[in-house]
């Protein structure tokens, strides 16, 4: 099938590797110039396992990039949107780049077209987009905008994508929902079939449910240091109900990224102007806060004043096999640590290059164990295997006080105690 998807950004780029890759002829097209020439040449912008394998193997064949919105549009019969929505000062999404696509789309219609929004925004934004292209454009065609929302993780993205839990498909009209179903039947997914406006919902509601469900473990885990037990095992074992489940369940330094603030933040702002207060999200956003400031705390309770402290802070990014440094706990944890005097050494496995620019005034070390060098504490940030995997007698040779604080519990307590160190998780004494 004929695809083109406007913008190739996280989640563009993974939908137009996969679409060709399962055999479409796709065209990804962006504003950007010097992206898509990089492009092009087969550079990725972006740090995501296997997705330059995929547009490699696809690029110059079924796969093309342009910055002619006009040639995309015209050459396909499917037209993915998937620019940003990044979130405004008081937390509602910026739908620019949605609406002006959706107008460039409708100056370039050229007959009937499925126009699928997989970029995530506020409910009632599919019926803009389709009020918007009907006044852009000059002749009358049927174009059916469909919502497509994405369910991708990113570090993931690319499994994600081919192997989802179910694909959503929200629209009026029966056809295009046939249409857009015989583009994912590769996958042999469950998919849903269902409203635009209840798709845009579910997207939202996924998210925020699923940042509220870190943010509860995360409560408990503060709460279990205060009565001696073990978030670990108090997981798992609420995670044995099905009703519960495993997943997300992980208690940390808090979330962060471009997708779990952002929607959030979108989701309370759109209730507030449907004049509905979303106390529980509200709460979720002063705990995620709470939790993230409180890894200074930590750090602090096993160290005592931070003047004149050597730090090493493992892991950068928001998680781990990314590079993407948006809402990174590290970042505005790190900054806390330089106002409060500690000299920080950090390293990345993925992140260093955008690093640099994010974080002046730190030092970045080669690798880990250059990170820890001459330490007075180890911050641990995200939870990358090779940070599990690390020699641990050697770090603490390395370190001037052998000191841990984990902020996503990669290490055993037991163990690393036995080794010498003092060590301080979150949710374990
Ligand atoms: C999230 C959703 O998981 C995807 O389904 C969705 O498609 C995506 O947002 C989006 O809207 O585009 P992503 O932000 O890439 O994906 O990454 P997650 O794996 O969800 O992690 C988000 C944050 O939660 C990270 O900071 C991570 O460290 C934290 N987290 C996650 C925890 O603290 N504990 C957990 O148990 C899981």
């Amino acid at each position: 099938m004929k695809i083109c998807v406007v913008g190739t950004g996280y989640v563009g780029l993974v939908t137009c590797a996969c679409f060709a890759d399962l055999g479409n002829d796709v065209i990804g097209v962006d504003a950007d110039a010097d992206k898509i020439k990089k492009l092009h040449q087969g550079e990725i912008p972006i740090f995501e396992p296997g997705l330059k394998e995929l547009v490699d193997r696809n690029r110059g064949k079924r796969l093309t990039f342009t910055t002619d919105l006009k040639a995309g549009v015209q050459a396909s019969e499917f037209i993915f949107i998937a620019v940003g929505t990044p979130p405004r000062e008081n937390g509602e999404a910026d739908l620019t780049a949605v609406k002006q696509v959706a107008a460039g789309i409708g100056q370039n219609l050229n007959g009937p077209k499925i126009v699928v929004d997989k970029s995530t925004v506020p409910v009632g934004m599919g019926d803009l987009v389709a009020s918007i292209i009907e006044e852009h454009s000059a002749h009358q065609n049927k174009v059916d905008v469909v919502s497509n929302p994405e369910f991708l993780r990113e570090g993931s993205a690319v499994h994600d994508f081919m192997n989802p839990n179910r694909v959503l498909i929200g629209t009026n009209d029966t056809g295009a929902a046939e249409r857009v179903s015989e583009l994912y039947a590769p996958l042999e997914a469950e998919i849903m079939v269902t409203d635009l406006r209840s798709a845009e919902m579910i997207k939202y509601a996924s998210n925020a449910f699923l940042a509220t469900k870190i943010t509860f473990i995360n409560e408990i885990a503060n709460l279990c240091e205060k009565v001696g037990a073990d978030v670990s095992k108090v997981a798992h074992g609420m995670g044995l109900d099905s009703r519960i489940g495993p997943a997300f369940l992980s208690a940390g330094a808090g979330y962060g990224g471009s997708c779990f603030p952002k929607d959030v933040s979108a989701l309370i702002h759109k209730a507030e102007k449907e004049g509905y207060d979303f106390r529980l999200l509200k709460a979720v956003v002063a705990a995620n806060q709470y939790q993230k400031r409180s890894m200074l705390a930590r750090i602090k309770e096993v160290l005592g004043p931070l003047e004149g402290k050597q730090i090493a802070t493992l892991g950068l990014s928001f998680k781990p096999n990314t590079d993407d440094l948006r809402e990174a706990v590290a970042v505005e944890v790190i900054h806390l640590l330089q106002e409060n005097g500690a000299r920080v050494r950090a390293y990345d496995p993925a992140a260093m290059k955008l690093a640099a620019k994010a974080l002046p005034g730190v030092k970045l070390a080669e690798n880990a164990y250059a990170a820890v060098a001459g330490a007075d504490c180890l911050v641990v940030f995200t939870e990358w295997n090779e940070f599990k995997e690390m020699d641990l007698a050697r770090v603490k040779s390395a370190m001037r006080t052998p000191v841990i604080v984990d902020g996503r519990n990669i290490f055993d307590p037991q163990k690393v105690k036995a080794l010498g160190f003092k060590y301080r998780g979150v949710g374990r004494k």
